[in-house]
């Protein structure tokens, strides 16, 4: 049965058509069939049959978030960690092993609620795509069990056992650990690979290590880098055709050049550089040097509990300098690169999938309705409850 939705007073495309004003999009079986201005709807689908009409009353859609960088597998909180913090105190990583014992201890079946309870808070603030990471079992039955669950739920998993040396272990033999036993128990569940390359995690040679040894099991990779000082994940990244680096906080001109001459793309955690407060990632320059950049929201108790992607689209209109059009692109058709989900032909990503992050013929039906008539509420009413209504493969998830 095909859709017609109705009364969107603009449509952010995120394509070469820009904003549509009094737009329609019409889904046939969870895929957009057609985009216009309403005027020009058509009334019957493909073969004929009336479409059933759906009243936005006026307000303005885009397509869902892509939150390409979350941490939802994990339990406890670590308030009081980033109360200190906010009192004078500086992040450190130790603060992963907290998290650490409290995930263990967790058992599946309370992992499990709490993933899918961050997961509809997550769509209840317009994401449709997540991304998450293992990162907080650090030995192989936990971080099996994070994968295992994640992927019940999540598209985009990604095995993160290079978050920490655990305490207590001898950090060559975790690394030896990581890139057999535990990445041979997960790989069955996960797309990609990742490591925390950062003093106080895993240096260059340890964090090549474990990529290498996901690439050669076929994941993608993917690198937290640059994110408390300067560092070589970008540059490793770059090399080894990442899909992404995460953070980059503390990149030179050398890492620019390198990004914008590469696939590689540079996403961004805005909610992670304010909790943690580090400098906000340099995503003007970063965009003004043609690299491509992604928004996402780094869900995590350590950094970042929130995945309100609308406070980080905000925080980089109003903190980094991003126009609207380019922090929406960031946060879904740049999210959907990181993910290399985006369309390159047709509506489809390069698997013929569905593409995300854009309003497009043949792409998922994936949108997100704003209780407004206009996008740019999202800065321009910073904090309001902009969110109406959350639609993934054209059902509606909040
Ligand atoms: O992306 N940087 C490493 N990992 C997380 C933080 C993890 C934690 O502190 O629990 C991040 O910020």
């Amino acid at each position: 049965m095909s859709t017609l939705f109705t009364g969107i007073s603009e449509l952010r495309t995120v394509t070469d058509r820009g904003t549509i004003k009094d737009a329609a999009i019409v889904v046939d079986d969870g895929v957009i069939a057609w985009v216009g201005p309403a005027n020009e709807a058509p009334e019957v689908d493909s073969s004929g049959r009336r479409v059933d009409v759906e009243d936005l009353g006026g307000r303005a859609v885009l397509p869902g978030w892509v939150d390409s960088h979350t941490h939802m597998i994990f339990d406890g909180d670590r308030g009081a960690e980033f109360e200190a913090r906010i009192s004078g105190g500086s992040y450190e990583a130790g603060g992963i092993a907290v998290t650490m014992e409290a995930t263990r201890n967790a058992g599946r079946e309370r992992l499990e609620l709490l993933l899918r309870q961050r997961l509809a808070a997550a769509a209840a603030g317009g994401t449709t795509t997540v991304e998450t990471k293992t990162g907080y079992g650090l030995d192989v039955a936990s971080e099996l069990l994070a994968a295992s669950i994640a992927s019940q739920y999540v598209e985009d998993v990604t095995f993160l056992g290079a978050h920490l040396v655990p305490p207590g272990a001898d950090a060559e033999e975790y690394v030896e650990l990581v890139c057999g036993e535990m990445l041979d128990a997960v790989a069955p569940h996960v797309d990609w690979i990742d490591v925390f390359c950062e003093r106080g995690a895993f240096d260059e040679q340890q964090s090549r290590r474990v990529l290498e040894a996901g690439l050669a099991r076929g994941l993608g990779v993917r690198v937290h880098g640059n994110q408390l000082g300067d560092g070589p994940g970008v540059q490793m990244a770059v090399d080894l055709g990442a899909a992404s680096v995460d953070h980059v906080n503390y990149v030179d001109d050398k890492d620019i050049a390198a990004l914008a001459g590469s696939e590689t793309v540079a996403t961004v955690l805005p909610a992670c550089d304010l909790s943690t407060r580090e400098p906000l990632a340099p995503a003007r320059k970063l965009l003004d040097s043609g690299v491509t950049v992604a928004i996402a929201s780094n869900l995590n108790p350590g950094t970042s509990y929130t995945s309100s992607m609308n406070y980080c689209v905000t925080t980089a209109v109003l903190q980094q300098h991003l126009s609207l059009d380019e922090a929406i692109e960031a946060a879904t058709l740049g999210g959907a690169k990181a993910l290399r989900r985006n369309a390159v032909d047709g509506g489809k990503d390069a698997k013929g999938r569905p593409a995300k992050g854009q309003i497009l013929a043949g792409a998922a039906a994936d949108f997100h309705v704003l209780n407004t008539h206009q996008a740019i509420d999202l800065a321009y009413r910073p904090g309001m409850p902009l969110t109406w209504r959350t639609y993934k493969a054209g059902e509606r998830i909040h």
